[in-house]
């Protein structure tokens, strides 16, 4: 079975089943400024997960192209992508467990026939730090009764906090979460053992069903009002398995770029798995991510595509490829006619990027060779000099390293970068966490986001909370959640109460800390934000206020070190962002 062959069966299997198919969304997330890209199906749906009336109903299904940057260390292997198709089926506060389970049982064994025997299914196991969430013996018994035996259904303990092992969510710190179920096939030929492992290498995950049954807030885990589903199975992997395929690049989606690669280079893809694959990865996810509009650059989405970019690019040198780019591009266009593409500009593109990164990469390769001869460690000074005057990213700089067995100074490279602009600073952290410029004008909006953000639930309610923040050197933009338009009067207050606070001079603190220790410090986050293990937490100290401070908030920065710095604070704009989602927008000025 093909790829399109595939999705159409998807698609019409939950068709038949009262879902309406909803659009494949850009990879840019549509009034979200807090992801970098659409990382699964569910994004768009965030508002709908939340509790307002989609249009089209309460089951939906569609094809969703996703960008996954978090994994890239991982692609190369046999089943990780940057980008990939992820097919989903929602229901939004309609059939539950029993009903999602069962779909995904008959799609399955029935219209994919995969057999019984080459499945495994994990289910969550609970988490003794977390017990108002216990373990999800009801998905584990309706897998049971539909015939999946015992020593094939997997209980994993302890992913809640982690956001691993079966549980999903929230996708910030607060939100709708819940366990999920995961389904796994054997891709060996060998014989499936009796007892599913879900750690041996040969169970591959293809299907997960999200269960999102509970809402956590301050006060820790609550059974939801609407309870969700929330499935994602992977395309590639999918038809890899159905097709008897040892790794993802073989499939359709996959195997014209393969071919290409093999040709130009006069090399075999046996031997050269590696290059190739993440040749063929990041290319496409460039195309898909040029196609929605981005162009490289050293901020945001546009640093990511260029590091993609020039990661293909240095390992076509391992195969000694140059000036390669745009030729693996074309099949792109074919395996994909599915979707439109400017070609001419994704080509233009591509052949700048690459022609810029040449210019520089021979040069750094040279001057790389004069770093490292007779040392054992890279340090982080020279590091940096590659970063900066041959314009390599850190994990080029980092796998080069690897490869000659030499240890790289990290810590050094990172102190190094501390010392020049925060710009460059920034510019690593981007690939991911998500943020851009630096400059005087941004850095000041920064901090009087946070102090607007305290100065609306002051003046407007607790309940008012972050929904989006997008920063430009002219002004700020900030989404929150409240019901209904602000008056003039509130308006006043809430810039009043802002700038009062900007003539406290009040300083401003930066820590890093446990996430987890962050959520209980009271810090505020964002809905719909991932958020790492360890976070940035940056405070605005008022002696006036009981907890010693006005504002705290996770946040990667950067920030005035006093609120004096921010000058005047104006609001320009109030208007609907979405339902039950108010924008405002705000200018600081000097006067
Ligand atoms: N949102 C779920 C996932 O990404 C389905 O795995």
């Amino acid at each position: 079975m093909n790829r399109k062959q595939l999705i159409k069966k998807y698609i019409e299997y939950f068709k038949n089943k009262g879902h309406k198919e909803i659009p494949n969304a850009s990879l840019i997330p549509a009034n979200d400024p807090t992801v970098l890209f659409t990382t699964a199906g569910m994004h768009p749906l965030v508002p709908y997960l939340l509790g307002q009336k989609h249009p089209l109903g309460k089951r939906l299904v569609n094809v969703q192209k996703c960008i996954r940057t978090q994994d890239i260390d991982k692609v190369g292997d046999e089943t990780h992508l940057t980008l990939f198709e992820m097919l989903g089926n929602w229901s939004l506060g309609d059939y539950w467990k029993k009903d999602a389970i069962t779909f995904s049982f008959e799609f399955i064994t029935k219209e994919l026939k995969i057999p019984v025997d080459r499945l495994g299914i994990t289910c969550f196991g609970g988490d003794k730090r977390v017990p108002q969430v216990p373990k999800d013996t009801e998905a584990a018994k309706i897998w049971l009764l539909l015939g999946i035996p015992k020593n094939r259904i997997a209980l994993l303990e302890g992913g809640v906090l982690e956001s691993k092992k079966n549980w999903w969510g929230p996708a910030g710190v607060t939100g709708p979460c819940g366990p999920d179920t995961e389904m796994f096939f054997w891709k060996a030929k060998t014989k499936p053992p009796e007892k599913f492992d879900p750690e041996n290498k040969n169970w591959v995950e293809i299907w997960n069903n999200v269960l999102m049954q509970y809402e956590k807030d301050g006060s820790g885990y609550n059974e939801a009002n609407q309870k969700n589903i929330d499935t994602g199975m992977g395309v590639e992997r999918t038809a890899a398995v159905l097709n008897d395929l040892d790794d993802v690049y073989q499939t359709d989606s996959f195997l014209p770029l393969i071919k290409t690669i093999e040709k130009i280079s006069g090399k075999k893809y046996k031997g050269n798995e590696k290059a190739m694959r993440i040749i063929a990865d990041h290319v496409k996810a460039s195309i898909f991510i040029i196609a929605d509009g981005i162009l490289p650059s050293n901020s945001e989405r546009g640093y990511v595509l260029r590091r993609l970019i020039r990661r293909a690019i240095r390992y076509g040198r391992n195969i000694e490829l140059k000036n390669f780019i745009t030729n693996i591009a074309k099949p792109v266009f074919t395996i994909y006619d599915d979707y439109t593409f400017d070609k001419n500009k994704i080509l233009k593109e591509l052949e700048q990027e690459e022609k810029k990164f040449l210019e520089t990469l021979e040069k750094g390769m040279i001057m790389f060779s004069k770093l490292i001869k007779e040392k054992k460690v890279l340090s982080g000074k020279d590091a940096f000099l590659l970063y900066q005057s041959y314009g390599f990213p850190i994990e080029i700089i980092k796998e080069l390293a690897d490869e000659k067995n030499i240890s790289l100074d990290i810590k050094e490279f990172e102190a190094e970068e501390k010392k020049h602009q925060e710009l460059s600073r920034t510019a690593t952290e981007v690939f991911k966490s998500g943020l851009a410029d630096a400059s005087e004008e941004t850095t000041r909006l920064h901090t009087a986001t946070h102090l607007l953000n305290e100065a609306l639930r002051k003046i407007m309610g607790e309940d008012v909370k972050q929904r989006g923040s997008n920063i430009t050197p002219e002004r700020l933009r900030f989404d929150f959640s409240f019901p209904r338009k602000l008056t003039e009067e509130e308006i006043k207050k809430v810039e009043q109460l802002v700038n009062d606070k900007i003539k406290q001079s009040l300083n401003v603190k930066r820590e890093e800390i446990l996430l987890e220790q962050a959520f209980k410090s009271g810090a505020q986050a964002e809905f719909g934000h991932k958020y790492p293990e360890k976070v940035s937490v940056y405070t605005i100290s008022d002696p006036k206020e009981k907890k010693g401070w006005f504002s705290k908030e996770i946040c990667t920065g950067p920030h005035v070190e006093n609120t004096a710095e921010i000058g005047h604070f104006e609001i320009i704009k109030e208007e609907a962002s979405a339902a039950g989602i108010r924008r405002i927008k705000a200018i600081v000025s000097n006067k």
